[in-house]
């Protein structure tokens, strides 16, 4: 257990967040198999991010990281680089280092067999396991119920063709395409709402034939957003990635300013994607002053911006399921800002969540309810009634090792009325080792 105290000032001052999670691991990915050096700056500091290092290196690619990890070169030798390893490839807490390399080494026609840690051995992976083997990928589940460890057969079977896939999730999607990529066998995918397009980005700007339609422009377009790649054996060319800091690390400071009354918080080079920015027209529904400075693009295809966050008051806000997965991993946090806004808020179509690091959908809700706050869980909607006037209940939570979760129960326990209790603050190291750190600094107190 954890003692939190609540802050006793405004938050002021500007944060640099650390480099992106998702764009990190598709730069060691690609770069592996890349046609030389790829130098990634702002490489996200995270253990996650961490097992794509190991496991790519344990396929034979030459990653090296600078002392303070932050630059990362990964020398690429083609699709011909990589190697079946030796020993079952370990994607600890990763959820996406898990489902990509599945992908990719199913293109290859590698065998392997990747595991994870306890909570990553219970998602589930037939989402994608099916889709591959319906285009001929020789793959399964070997746990309960299409559980890890996944294992790749190896032979060169996948055929491409089309796929309709069932849920928008970036993972399933990118799992295709890099089977796709590496055999040099073509594909068309639909999915029912935009998810995260860095793949696709990332892949065009080293000069992969990926197609996208214009709703990873403009979320708000009908119909099914679409993804092609013809059959291509080409290779990807190596070209410098700089990775934008990452919007649902932000999230979480910018909440924190949102709700610590007096605070003014600039947090710098985020990432902009459109198919992230959820986070923030959430934010802007509950009438958090939020404004965007100097936006520009990164080298490796990304938009960032600085965004300045202020406190101010809040209303409450909908979330419909068409904009779920553009917030996906901020869910968390918005319901903290929630409990703090004047009315009721409701995220819809949010099954999703029951399935992510911990079953954050349920974990969500008790967060909220040892705050103090009314919440209705249904089987996909979650409601929050809250409250400006009343400052959160001192709390004790038990984060269960969710990254998210801790970093949520952290923010939430800055306007309680008394010290709060959290466990399992350790999984931080995930995605934002260094959230204390940055709030200690909008503090003025620097931590030695
Ligand atoms: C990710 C996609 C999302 C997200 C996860 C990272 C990615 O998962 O929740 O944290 O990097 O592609 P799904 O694709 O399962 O929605």
């Amino acid at each position: 257990m954890s003692r939190l105290e609540p802050v006793r000032q405004p938050l002021r001052g500007a944060v640099r967040v650390p480099g992106d999670k998702s764009v990190s691991h598709r730069a060691v990915m690609f770069g592996s198999v890349c046609d030389g050096e790829v130098v990634i700056d702002n490489f996200a500091p995270g253990a996650d991010n961490r097992s794509t290092v190991e496991v790519f290196r344990a396929l034979g690619a030459q990653v090296t990281l600078s002392e303070d990890a932050r630059r990362v070169t990964v020398v690429g030798r083609g699709r011909g680089g990589l190697a079946s390893p030796d020993a079952p490839l370990d994607c600890g807490n990763s959820g996406t280092t898990m489902r990509l390399t599945a992908g990719l080494l199913t293109g290859l026609g590698l065998e392997a067999t990747l595991i994870g840690d306890a909570s990553l051995s219970k998602r589930p992976m037939g989402r994608i396991v099916d889709p591959l083997r319906a285009l001929g990928g020789e793959l399964r589940a070997d746990g309960e119920r299409g559980r890890p460890p996944v294992v790749i057969e190896g032979g060169e079977a996948f055929q491409g063709g089309a796929a309709e896939l069932a849920i928008a999730s970036a993972q399933v999607k990118s799992a295709l395409l890099l089977a796709s990529l590496m055999s040099g066998r073509p594909l068309a995918l639909t999915e029912p709402s935009p998810s995260r397009d860095h793949t696709e980005v990332m892949l065009r700007y080293l000069g992969a034939p990926v197609r996208s339609s214009a709703h990873y422009a403009q979320p708000e377009l009908e119909g099914r957003p679409e993804v092609t790649l013809e059959a291509w054996r080409g290779t990807l060319t190596a070209r410098p990635v700089t990775v934008p800091g990452d919007i649902s690390s932000a999230a979480f400071l910018m909440v924190a300013a949102a709700i610590v009354p007096g605070s003014e918080v600039v947090l710098e080079a985020c990432g902009m994607s459109p198919t992230r920015v959820g986070v923030i027209e959430a934010l802007k529904g509950a009438a958090v002053r939020l404004v965007e400075r100097d936006p520009r693009n990164l080298p490796g295809g990304e938009p960032v911006a600085d965004l300045v966050v202020s406190a101010g008051p809040l209303r409450g806000f909908e979330v419909l399921p068409v904009d779920v997965p553009r917030l996906i991993d901020e869910v968390p946090i918005l319901a903290v800002l929630a409990g703090r806004a004047d009315g009721t808020t409701v995220f819809r179509g949010v099954e999703e969540l029951k399935v992510k690091e911990s079953d954050r959908l349920a974990k969500t809700a008790e967060l909220l309810r040892a705050c103090g706050r009314e919440v209705e869980v249904g089987e996909d909607v979650l409601t929050v009634h809250g409250d400006p006037e009343a400052p959160y209940t001192a709390f004790r939570y038990d984060a269960d090792h969710d990254h998210r979760m801790a970093a949520a129960a952290i923010v939430a326990s800055l306007v309680a009325d008394g010290p709060c209790e959290v466990s399992g603050l350790d999984s931080l190291d995930v995605s934002y080792p260094g959230l204390v750190a940055d709030l200690e600094s909008l503090q003025g107190r620097e931590e030695s």
